[in-house]
């Protein structure tokens, strides 16, 4: 095979839909201007465009309202928006161990400042989170819960249904880090209860990098900005626009990647996200039931894939990921992700500390073929490595 097998889909998917890429140029190139902020007609179409889309984040997760969906840079941004916003003085919030550092160094921060306490809970065998656990981490001063929907190492989707379920009943939101599941795992925060939820759009929602979001219910109230600037609202006022969703937004939107997360949304609807899930898991099982027949090689968190996207972590025996991935790539032309995916307290827990592990994430361009070759790969290297 010459061309290379992209198994870092949760880095970032590759290639996007042709459609997604066509409609981009295509629509930019006719009205790429400053949305709402002119009096033309052209920034009023520019505008609808930014309206329509947040409607159809709104549908696509669920939520009723769509000024509530707050458009962002990443997932990174919409989790420092919420968490930088929603926790004050004295509060105390509940994570897990398997976060993502774009909500362990929020928290962090904000503990190091000295305005928060918090708490990770841990996951068990199988890479899941109890809700019990959770609820059991509840203080008199917890203002906030906030779970990775699908861990970006184990791939293990969490209860997050439960968890909200229970945490509402203390009257705590939860705030839901969807960088993974969101165009992969059906998600409906009204009926699920979620308070908050922060997404990419640049994985499995397949639209390019440069725009993600916060989808907010009503419950979450008084967020407070921690960016202030330029709306297209309310100029003459020193004091930032409180009307959402302007409130969290600050400067010009990327109208660019907007147009592509509207059609990458109907690339989705047309395709169906239980389908792509399916085809997904089928080559992920493939890759897995083939991965453990291999000598020298361990898996981590495999046998549960009910609840899971499609990726999963491995090593080989005695070889440092690093080389392992060197090697899938520079003399078989696979890209994966190798080391501590961002996650470290993760890999403490599974003792893969401090060099982490091979990645192997699925996307909905990967084929058969493609799983065949890397299963032949990983062969060679893991008896080239076990000797
Ligand atoms: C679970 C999880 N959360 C958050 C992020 C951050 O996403 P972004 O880099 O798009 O902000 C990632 C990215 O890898 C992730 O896997």
């Amino acid at each position: 095979m010459n061309k290379l097998i992209y198994l870092d889909n949760a880095a970032t998917t590759f290639p996007k839909p042709a459609s997604v890429m066509k409609k981009m140029i295509e629509i930019y190139s006719r009205i790429g201007v400053s949305p709402g902020r002119g009096s033309y007609d052209l920034a009023a179409e520019a505008d609808e465009l930014v309206a329509k889309t947040r409607r159809k984040v709104a549908d696509f997760f669920g939520s009723p309202d769509p000024d509530r969906v707050i458009f962002t840079g990443n997932a990174t941004d919409a989790l420092n928006i919420a968490l930088q916003g929603l926790l004050r003085p004295g509060d105390h919030a509940v994570s897990t161990r398997l976060e993502h550092n774009s909500v362990l160094r929020p928290l962090y921060h904000l503990h190091m400042k000295g305005i928060i306490e918090y708490d990770l809970v841990p996951f068990d065998g199988k890479g899941f989170v109890d809700p019990g656990d959770v609820i059991a981490a509840i203080r008199p001063n917890t203002k906030l819960v906030v779970v990775t929907h699908a861990s970006n190492v184990l791939g293990t989707v969490q209860p997050v249904r439960e968890i909200a379920r229970l945490s509402a009943g203390y009257g705590i939101p939860l705030l839901v880090d969807a960088a993974q599941s969101a165009g992969v795992v059906p998600i409906d925060m009204q009926s699920w209860q979620i308070a908050g939820l922060a997404f990419t759009g640049h994985k499995s929602m397949l639209a390019p990098t440069g725009i993600g979001g916060l989808v907010l219910n009503r419950e979450i109230e008084g967020i407070e900005p921690s960016r202030f600037g330029g709306t297209g609202v309310d100029s003459r006022s020193l004091v930032h626009t409180e009307a959402f969703p302007y409130r969290l937004e600050a400067g010009t939107l990327n109208l660019m990647s907007i147009i592509g997360l509207s059609e990458s949304i109907e690339f989705l609807e047309q395709m169906g996200i239980e389908s792509i899930h399916a085809k997904e898991m089928a080559l992920l099982n493939k890759l897995r039931d083939g991965l453990s027949l291999l000598d020298g090689i361990e898996l981590y968190c495999t046998e549960n894939f009910p609840d899971h996207v499609g990726l999963l972590t491995a090593n080989i025996r005695g070889m440092d990921p690093n080389d392992a991935g060197a090697i899938l790539d520079g003399d078989f032309g696979i890209a994966v992700r190798v080391g501590l995916h961002c996650a470290p307290l993760v890999h403490e827990s599974l003792g893969t500390s401090p060099y982490g592990s091979i990645r192997f994430s699925i996307g909905p361009f990967n084929t058969s073929d493609e799983i065949d070759h890397v299963l032949k790969a990983m062969a060679e290297i893991a008896r080239y490595g076990n000797r």
